[in-house]
């Protein structure tokens, strides 16, 4: 797709056109992936964060959060958990956190792979070539960090570099590829400052990456944050809203320019629209669901945006729920890992040169 075919559907109002997009979206997932939907199992390991990204809640300036860190004893009982639910992959997400050492997420990763059989996820935020290797090597399977805009400027105003390093999430984004992870990244719909065509670039930098999982999400403005707090000119035709049309139209052109990738419906969408936004998700382009499996007392303080969707439910019911869902949208349940199809023809010519 070209830059103007892509500015078109990103403009597009009319219902009755969008249902071509919709369409489209829907039978090139159905060929590429199918029909089953993965599920991963997501633990929110630590909120502690020594970033002050100007649109996450558990940015280091925000004191009115409390801070938590799971046990290694939690993290396994939550890995437990997924397995016997049948999930085949689990999500280790956290902030930035320094406490979360090279040495204790290695342990973290061998004990993991001793006991169970999944898929192992990492989303730890921007961390050293060394460690990312060090932890392949051991066992992780996959690594989620989205570039969250593709417009340089604009990302470098609402993410402060820390101090004395290099910001660049594409370079890491190559790192992790080079190193044979399956790479995840994606963006945020309607940051205050975006503009169409950074979206349609977004869509260009998914697809020369490659990427076999692309995470899309609305802005949600949290109030503890400066992007909370400014006031900004949601009317201006050349800002992007953060709404689910705007959401849906990227998760579909992004499963149109990346047919063989991970799409998740995400909990920001679900966030935005509690009754349908995840069914849309998957009508729209998605192929995976992330059950949150953190424990409930833990969840609630992992507020990186307000009103998270499933913050009350219990790992168990959040997981039915979601199954029936996905049953709801006839949709099946994909066992198993689930690995993209990209990275597995990857890897296999990998194999044979
Ligand atoms: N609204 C929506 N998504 C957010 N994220 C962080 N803060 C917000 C927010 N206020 C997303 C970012 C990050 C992911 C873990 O959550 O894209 O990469
Ligand atoms: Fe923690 Fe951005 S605020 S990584």
């Amino acid at each position: 797709m070209n830059r103007q075919q892509i500015h078109q559907w990103l403009t597009e109002q009319e219902p009755a056109a969008l249902e071509q997009l919709w369409r489209r979206a829907d039978r090139v997932r159905r060929e590429y992936v199918g029909d089953a939907v993965y599920l991963r199992g997501l633990l929110e390991i630590s909120n502690h964060c020594v970033r002050r990204c100007h649109y996450c809640g558990i940015r280091a300036d925000n004191h009115q959060i409390e801070r938590y860190r799971l046990t290694t004893g939690e993290i396994l009982e939550g890995v437990r958990q997924a397995q016997a639910l049948g999930i085949g992959t689990v999500v280790l997400q956290s902030g930035e956190d320094p406490e979360l050492t090279t040495e204790w997420i290695a342990d973290l990763i061998v004990q993991i792979r001793r006991r169970y059989d999944l898929a192992i996820t990492l989303s730890l935020g921007e961390r050293g070539y060394d460690e990312l290797a060090y932890w392949k090597q051991l066992g992780a399977d996959r690594y989620l960090l989205r570039f969250e805009t593709s417009n340089a400027e604009l990302f470098a105003r609402i993410h402060p570099a820390a101090a004395g390093r290099v910001q660049d999430r594409i370079i890491i984004l190559h790192q992790l590829r080079e190193l044979g992870y399956e790479v995840g990244s994606g963006v945020m719909v309607g940051i205050p400052g975006q503009g169409y065509e950074d979206l349609i670039e977004d869509l260009l930098l998914f697809e020369k990456l490659d990427l076999d999982m692309i995470g899309i999400g609305p802005f949600i403005a949290h109030p503890d944050t400066p992007l909370g707090k400014i006031s900004w000119e949601a009317s201006d035709p050349a800002q992007v809203p953060a709404d689910e049309l705007m959401t849906l139209k990227m998760v579909a052109l992004a499963r149109l320019v990346c047919p063989q990738a991970n799409i998740p419906s995400t909990t920001a969408l679900a966030t935005i629209d509690p009754q349908q936004g995840r069914e849309l998700g998957l009508q729209r382009g998605a192929n995976i669901i992330m059950p949150n499996l953190t424990p409930p007392d833990y969840r609630r303080k992992y507020e990186i945006y307000p009103g998270k969707a499933c913050l009350h439910e219990e790992a168990i019911s959040c997981h039915c729920c979601l199954e029936r869902r996905i049953i709801n949208t006839q949709r099946t349940l994909g066992r198993g890992p689930g690995c993209s199809p990209n990275w597995q023809r990857r890897r296999e010519r990998l194999s044979t040169t």
